[in-house]
């Protein structure tokens, strides 16, 4: 449809329809099965239903094509009602939870990964997914880590980025994309104490810096819609705060796409005490320009009358509207409201084997060696006991993987008996221990039936143990553990899986595997120190099985780096790589009375982000600067970072240089170290390559003083390394 066409449509619709345009109903108010993801206490009247512009939560072609056919036929203006749906890590192949992708610190893998999520589900009627998520996560409490791609700023817009592309391809009116919706705007993450849903006190220096600039990276990229976080930044709910949504997002960002509240967002401004009812919430949250109330009563039952009383200009919905049905027409549904959903087209796509091998690569590229002691990997024995709750879990996708069917996950069990099925290595399983110590009481409380249960379990696995010359351990978080309001205080594994790590970590002369599954950086207590390797896998998705056994096979080398700091304890948390330095450092040898630090605990995390091990050694010569100095003034000057990088070992692998540059002295004080730049390279044993990073002025700017971004004359000392905890540095000054 042509624009004019559209403001035409505009004009002819009454308020109630253009009203109802801004609003979402649940899906679950068409279709029985529809995924629910938020609160289900509201019911919807026939005449919303007839008229609401969106809906969430189902997919499926034939449904999809049916609801849409039943919906226009109802409206009085034909228009195409929009479905959303939460496609995270995956619709039917899914990838690694987004935090696993980050460890790949490649955003090819991401870019391909949204891709086929896309093409799967447009296939199946979805027009609009609502990701990717570019909160900073840097408190690993928080059980909505999983959902980003970690705790670093940079690391995540690169990813956002990349996922933002890879949904909405080049053009949206291309049938095998849908639109990106980048939330939850905004520091959603950084909610206090780890707390779900609860409050965010940010300084906007932090807020800006740190925050912001994966949104931006999402935004910039193109994504057609943001979505409002829960949380309150600074005493205000996002979903009413005009200065985040007008001035920074519309104004600042650029971003002129649809504003969608998350679920229930707009009406919980009542429970906050922000706004008195739903009526002066609605006020609120049009006028910070959110565009579309997700499943509440809110614009349902009061911009009519807001309007009618002037409370809300009828410009202000105009806007708004306009918004919708643009994004409606983009999406290309004026023309064709199924927009090529087909149920051949999805089965044809969805799973195929094309799909499946793409998140194949994703897995095995996301796995973080965190300890090979003796080179214990890969897998040399020949009588290997894989032992634990993950050996035969199907569910190792995440909570957020809704569409996906667990079914199609390949187990460790699978990926072995395909594996060792025809040669010599004799294997053996057992369950070891139930998941949890008890279903309705995560990690605590005595269940006695379970408790009997789970003692029965551990001395069967130790009788297998004890057959085998090699131990693989499957433990890890429920799925219930991590995702949507799930924080946690004590983020270890669950207490039965802790009695049998230690009754099968005390076997003598048994070389011990242990793999993680998690959807968090994890407090992972003795079981680096009694384990000869471990293996943190994440939330691997589909293809999980045989990622992991490419490579405890050694098919292939593990190449994942940390997403996300590892912590020594659960109340290290929020932890993270570009902390301040303070001004009482802890010095790195000798007495430290009197500077910053736990009595019980070192300040560093036990894993730093970007951390992971390969099955070969790296030597890295020191950094090289092509000048000593950086001229701001000077139009693309630059300087050059090299080192010269060697695989010292026996096995080609892939090893992630990381550049990180220290400003040391600021307007405002500087983080430690912070990300810049990555470069991943594969080399064969015994080859060395130089790797070069540019460095510009752009990338020393922060927001300063002036409440600016720029950069301010001084030394910087750039750092490269295989890791955040490098001290591989050389400084430099900008002059
Ligand atoms: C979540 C969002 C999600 C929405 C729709 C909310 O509960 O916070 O991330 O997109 O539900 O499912």
């Amino acid at each position: 449809m042509k624009k004019a066409d559209l403001k035409n449509l505009l004009n002819d619709m009454s308020l109630e329809e253009k009203v109802m345009q801004l609003v979402q109903i649940p899906g679950y108010e068409f279709e029985q099965d529809a995924a629910v993801t938020g609160l289900t206490d509201k019911k919807t009247s026939d005449k919303v239903k007839e008229l609401a512009g969106s809906t969430l939560g189902v997919w499926g072609a034939k449904k999809a094509i049916e609801l849409q056919k039943k919906y226009m036929e109802n409206h009085p203006h034909h228009i195409p009602l929009l479905l959303m749906l939460d496609v995270i890590h995956g619709h039917k192949t899914v990838f690694p939870c987004p935090l696993g992708q980050g460890a790949t610190f490649d955003p090819e893998v991401a870019r391909a990964g949204a891709a086929i999520q896309a093409k799967e589900a447009a296939s199946e009627g979805v027009h609009v997914t609502f990701s990717p998520m570019a909160d900073l996560s840097r408190d690993a409490r928080w059980g909505r880590v999983l959902e980003s791609t970690g705790e670093d700023k940079y690391l995540n817009g690169r990813m956002v980025g990349a996922m933002v592309e890879g949904y909405q391809g080049e053009s949206l009116k291309d049938k095998d994309h849908v639109a990106a919706c980048v939330k939850h705007f905004a520091a959603y993450g950084g909610a206090e104490a780890g707390r779900d849903y609860a409050n965010v006190e940010l300084s906007e220096h932090t807020l800006r810096e740190q925050f912001l600039p994966a949104y931006e990276e999402g935004i910039k990229a193109g994504a057609r819609l943001v979505m409002t976080s829960f949380n309150t930044l600074n005493g205000i709910p996002s979903s009413g705060n005009k200065w985040l949504m007008r001035d920074i997002l519309r104004k600042d960002m650029k971003f002129n796409g649809v504003l969608i509240s998350d679920w229930a967002a707009i009406a919980e401004m009542v429970n906050w005490g922000f706004a008195e009812d739903m009526k002066e919430a609605s006020r609120l949250a049009m006028d910070a320009g959110v565009d579309i109330d997700m499943c509440t009563g809110c614009y349902s039952g009061n911009l009519q009358n807001l309007v009618k009383e002037g409370k809300i200009s009828e410009k202000l919905l105009d806007e708004a509207v306009m918004r919708v049905l643009e994004l409606k027409n983009d999406l290309g549904l004026f023309e064709d409201p199924y927009r090529g959903a087909s149920v051949e087209k999805s089965l044809k796509v969805c799973l195929c084997d094309e799909h499946r091998k793409v998140a194949l690569d994703a897995v095995r590229k996301s796995l973080v060696l965190l300890e090979n002691k003796n080179n214990a990997l890969p897998l040399s024995g020949n009588k290997i006991a894989f032992i634990g709750p993950y050996v035969d879990e199907k569910k190792i996708h995440s909570s957020w993987a809704i569409s996906g069917d667990p079914k199609a996950n390949v187990t460790i069990k699978e990926a072995v008996e395909e594996l060792y099925g025809k040669s010599d290595v004799k294997v053996k399983f057992a369950k070891g221990c139930n998941m949890l110590l008890d279903k309705t009481d995560i990690g605590s409380g005595v269940a006695k039936e379970n408790d009997r249960k789970n003692k029965t379990l551990i001395e069967e696995a130790v009788k297998t143990a004890k057959w085998a010359d090699t131990i693989v351990l499957c433990l890890g978080e429920d799925i219930g553990q991590s995702g949507e309001s799930t924080s946690r205080v004590d983020i270890t594994i669950p207490a039965p899986q802790k009695d049998l790590f230690s009754a099968i970590s005390a076997i003598k002369n048994k070389k011990t595997v242990t793999l993680i599954f998690n959807g968090r950086a994890l407090d992972l207590q003795d079981i680096p120190d009694k384990s000869d390797a471990v293996l943190i896998c994440w939330r691997p998705g589909t293809e999980g099985g045989h990622g992991i056994m490419d490579v405890l096979s050694g098919a292939c080398s593990p190449s994942g780096k940390l997403s996300m700091s590892f912590p020594w304890a659960s109340a290290q948390e929020p932890i993270h790589y570009d902390h301040y330095n303070t001004g009482r450092p802890k010095p790195k040898e000798g007495l430290s009375i009197f500077s910053t630090r736990y009595l019980d605990c070192p300040n560093e995390a036990r894993y730093p982000f970007g951390f992971g091990l390969t099955y070969s050694q790296f030597e890295l010569s020191k950094v090289k600067l092509s000048g000593k100095t950086l001229e701001k003034s000077a139009k693309d000057a630059f300087i050059e970072a090299s080192v010269t990088i060697k695989n010292t070992g026996n096995v080609t692998a892939t090893e992630t240089l990381q550049l990180y540059i220290r400003d040391m002295v600021g307007s405002r004080v500087r983080p430690v170290k912070e990300l810049k730049g990555f470069e991943k390279v594969t080399l064969a044993a015994g080859k060395s390559k130089k790797v070069t990073f540019r460095i510009e002025e752009s990338m020393l700017r922060f927001f300063t003083i002036n409440n600016k971004f720029e950069s301010e004359a001084g030394k910087f000392v750039a750092y490269i390394g295989t890791d955040s905890a490098t001290d591989n540095g050389a400084e430099f000054e900008l002059i």
